[in-house]
């Protein structure tokens, strides 16, 4: 869900799904990663620098890869369906670079979600780790939707982990995964009409022997 309520998440509330996220399973239980939510002042001070960022066109070395470089061309077709459904919502055309410009920019506000969330992993994890935080991500947005909560992970936000990490005050030690909005769903919101598909089960099933 990418439009939100400004309805507050009472404290409680925040404190019990990210607990229930905690119960997530990781190798040798080393439960790595945490999730620092962002408000107030800081909050502003951060979207408002990322969306300045974004716009100078600002680069920076990710603290990991997300994507295959290159992106191998069912890959493709799949990314290229999801951001048709996105804009497709929002009656965004294919050509309107402003549009989809304004759209991508709302990452930076995590969406004007109550919760902003922005997840880090300690320096030093390999993909075991990543592997072991995306189900502490999964359990929270589980447990959220549980409490009539919904939620989007923002992958846009590791595209600038120096910038963030300053304005959180982190050291290198910290990676940049992502950012999470929470809250409650706009239901009037047409960003939250959108609807993907999955591939085929035979595309990601396979039987041997
Ligand atoms: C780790 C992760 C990062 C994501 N990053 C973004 C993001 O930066 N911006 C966004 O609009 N959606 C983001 N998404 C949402 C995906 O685009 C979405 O889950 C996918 O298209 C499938 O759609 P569905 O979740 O609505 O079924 C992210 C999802 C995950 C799991």
């Amino acid at each position: 869900m990418r439009g939100y309520l400004p309805t507050p998440v009472p404290d409680a509330l925040l404190h019990e799904v990210l607990a229930l996220a905690r119960m997530a399973p990781s190798g040798a239980n080393l439960q790595p990663g945490c999730f620092i939510a962002v408000q107030g002042e800081a909050r502003q001070q951060l979207s408002s620098a990322l969306v300045g960022a974004w716009r100078a066109g600002a680069a920076e070395q990710e603290d990991y890869d997300y994507f295959p470089h290159p992106m191998p061309m069912t890959l493709r077709r799949r990314q290229v369906a999801a951001a048709q459904a996105l804009y497709g919502a929002l009656g965004v055309a294919r050509d309107d670079r402003v549009g989809r410009d304004a759209q991508f920019e709302r990452n930076f506000c995590f969406f004007d979600a109550p919760v902003a969330l922005v997840v880090t992993m300690e320096h030093g994890f390999g993909s075991g780790g990543y592997m072991d935080l995306g189900m502490a991500l999964y359990g929270l947005m589980l447990a959220a939707q549980a409490k009539g909560l919904s939620s989007c992970a923002i992958g846009a936000m590791a595209s600038y982990p120096s910038l963030i990490r300053q304005h959180l005050g982190l050291s290198a030690a910290s990676h940049i995964v992502c950012g999470m909005a929470l809250g409650y769903a706009d239901p009037t919101a047409a960003v939250n009409t959108t609807r993907t598909t999955r591939c085929e089960l035979d595309e990601y099933f396979k039987v041997v022997g």
